[in-house]
């Protein structure tokens, strides 16, 4: 069994093909959540899944799961998973590498005609990004009772499309009910750039920054451009400009990994002679520690006080994420580094800067996350990119975490 490896070409051939639907000319992908890209791609995994023998179901927020079943059919199923949806200009392997990898280790646990003892799933979960459909991190929140199904479903995108309607639309608004999971593991790519400037192939995650993301809307007064003067003007876009400052200066001035971000900008009347009357922005704060994350989100409140009065502007401010900063199981964690030990790979801890469904996961089962590196620590961005050894590396150590934890079936409990 340790002499088990998974096939790299197979592995990277399917992430090459799958990043062949909703390609962009920068060689990323855009497969924006219940879009009609996103089907495609989950058509393709759900075809996959079936060719490798999975039984394939869709959840009411269209998360999908294949099942691989176990000699003890009554336990609670092993999950490696992750998504397939896309930032509006990704890459190739943020989210579609934890689903791969999981289809992966099916693949080479059938070649093998290997069985474990629980039943294995791989798993995709709907709208992870949050940049269609607030809050990221859907499906799994719904699948783990973080939000509930009518809340999800009744979110809008920009133009109003609500994501009930969306996702009938693409036809995977299924019938599955949640389901228990006895543990879950997701690979994915690290996104920084601790692992490749360390010369580290393999991260073991220890848990995740906290996150609290805002919709800020600025209402000043379009005005005249020329007869207007300085001194009376309502400018809206002056104002969230001092407000992206603050943000940026708050996340540099605390700890624990602070970060602030203001990632949407859409002015209004948006015409080169008229002074701003109105803006939306977004702000995304993220930390290690809960009680900094509200230290920031404070500071970020009086600052906008100060830019009401001073750009004679009003701000609202709506909170429209907001998760604390999270653990990994212990026991998970130790079983992802024993396996990069076993397998000879270079590891180091790590703490995840970006969002992922093991998050969500981790509240109702014992979760952990295996990271590798990507090049130049780039993502969210169509030029990120990994090596096949380092993809094939992260599957191998989930591969084996998975075996450790599932159960290697003997022969006669197999054929039972
Ligand atoms: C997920 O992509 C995040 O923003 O952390
Ligand atoms: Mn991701
Ligand atoms: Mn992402």
């Amino acid at each position: 069994m340790q002499a088990l490896r998974v096939n790299q070409e197979r592995l990277w051939r399917s992430l090459m093909d799958l990043a062949s639907i909703g390609a962009t000319p920068k060689g990323g992908v855009r497969r924006v959540t219940l879009t009609e890209a996103d089907r495609q791609g989950r058509d393709q995994f759900v075809s996959w899944a079936r060719e490798a023998g999975l039984a394939v179901s869709v959840d009411t927020i269209g998360n999908i799961f294949a099942r691989r079943s176990g000699a003890d059919s009554g336990a609670a199923p092993v999950v490696m998973g992750s998504h397939l949806d896309s930032q509006p200009s990704g890459g190739k392997f943020d989210g579609a590498y934890g689903v791969m990898a999981g289809l992966e280790v099916v693949r080479t646990l059938n070649e093998a005609g290997i069985a474990t003892r629980a039943p294995l799933e791989v798993a995709a979960w709907t709208n992870e990004e949050g940049s269609r459909f607030v809050p990221t991190m859907m499906g799994s929140g719904v699948f783990a009772g973080v939000h509930t199904l009518e809340h999800a479903l009744a979110q809008q995108d920009a133009e109003g499309v609500s994501v009930r309607a969306a996702l009938e639309h693409i036809g995977y608004a299924g019938s599955a009910k949640p389901h228990r999971v006895g543990a879950y593991f997701e690979a994915h790519i690290e996104q920084g750039p601790v692992l490749e400037a360390t010369k580290t192939t393999i991260g073991v995650v220890q848990g995740a920054l906290g996150q609290r993301w805002f919709d800020v809307l600025v209402t000043g007064q379009d005005a005249h451009a020329g007869p207007t003067p300085m001194e009376t003007r309502r400018d809206a876009l002056l104002a969230a400009s001092r407000l992206a400052v603050e943000v940026n200066r708050i996340a540099t001035t605390y700890p624990d990994y602070a970060r602030g971000t203001v990632g949407f900008l859409q002015v209004k009347p948006n015409s080169r002679n008229v002074v701003p009357g109105e803006v939306r922005l977004t702000v995304d704060f993220r930390n290690a520690k809960d009680a900094t994350l509200g230290a920031m989100v404070a500071e970020l409140k009086r600052s906008i006080d100060r830019i009401e009065r001073e750009c004679r502007v009003a701000v609202e401010l709506r909170e429209v994420v907001y998760f604390p900063p999270s653990e990994f199981a212990p026991d998970l964690v130790a079983g992802v580094r024993k396996a990069a030990e076993n397998l000879g790979y270079t590891h180091r801890d790590i703490v995840s800067g970006a969002a992922h469904d093991a998050v969500y996961l981790a509240r109702i089962a014992p979760a952990a996350m295996v990271f590798v590196p990507c090049e130049g620590g780039i993502s969210h961005n169509e030029i990120e990119t990994a090596t096949p050894a380092d993809v094939a590396a992260g599957c191998n150590v989930l591969l084996h975490a998975v075996l450790a934890r599932a159960g290697v079936a003997s022969k006669q409990e197999a054929l039972s």
